[in-house]
């Protein structure tokens, strides 16, 4: 599967995925071709450089025909939005439905929804008093954040944690999840049906069972 990423700030979800699919078994499945942004100084595009991979600037993120003309001249297959803060038009969401992915650093339906990026979301999950955060990724569709769910992870948030703090720990997260659902969909471990279902699991490591043992109810006694 040939992959485009976008990505509108540093990029370490893109650093990731380009890790992950440097391995062999992965890099079977799937290759990013092109990392793209909105931002023309986004760290993303210089991570893509480094490695020799192909870049673009998204002049007009409104202007779905452009973005979806430069998505035809790489043939892509999947689209990962890492990282990126404006909607996809709708030529583009109807050009790739079940092959567009997004990662949100909370358990959505939660803290989701426009305006809803980056800080600012551990910074209302910490407010909330939430004693339970998470990663989600989730197919794209029209809105924000609104997409059917491929994978979540939940994490802990404890009483002393700044917002800082939450996002460190659910970053983490992200830079495992990501990459494990984007290979899902590309092999087809997990798909989107026309009734708007997800069919399948993302397939999750033992080391990832980690933040589930700080979930393990007390036992009674
Ligand atoms: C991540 O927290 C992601 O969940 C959100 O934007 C951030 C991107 O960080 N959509 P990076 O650019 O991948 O480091």
């Amino acid at each position: 599967m040939r992959m485009v990423v976008i990505a509108s700030g540093g990029g370490s979800n893109l650093g990731a995925l380009l890790d992950y699919f440097d391995a062999p078994d992965a890099a079977a499945v799937g290759r990013v071709v092109c990392v793209a942004s909105d931002k023309a100084s986004a760290g993303a595009l210089d991570r893509a450089r480094a490695r020799g991979i192909s870049t673009h600037v998204i002049t007009d993120p409104r202007d779905g025909l452009a973005l979806r003309s430069m998505l035809l001249s790489f043939d892509v297959d999947v689209l990962v939005l890492a990282g990126y803060l404006k909607l996809v038009p709708s030529e583009v969401v109807s050009g790739w439905p079940g092959r567009i992915i997004n990662v949100h650093p909370a358990l959505l339906p939660a803290f989701g929804g426009a305006g809803m990026y980056g800080q600012r979301v551990h910074a209302a999950v910490v407010a909330a008093g939430a004693r339970v955060s998470g990663v989600t990724v989730h197919f794209v569709d029209e809105h924000y954040d609104r997409g059917a769910i491929i994978a979540q992870w939940p994490v802990p948030v404890f009483e002393t944690d700044t917002a800082a703090d939450v996002a460190a720990r659910v970053l983490r997260v992200e830079h495992r999840l990501l990459p494990r659902a984007v290979h899902a969909v590309c092999n087809g471990t997990v798909s989107l049906q026309s009734d708007g279902s997800v069919r399948g699991r993302v397939p999750m490591p033992p080391s990832l069972d980690a933040p589930h043992d700080e979930f393990s109810l007390p036992s009674d006694s």
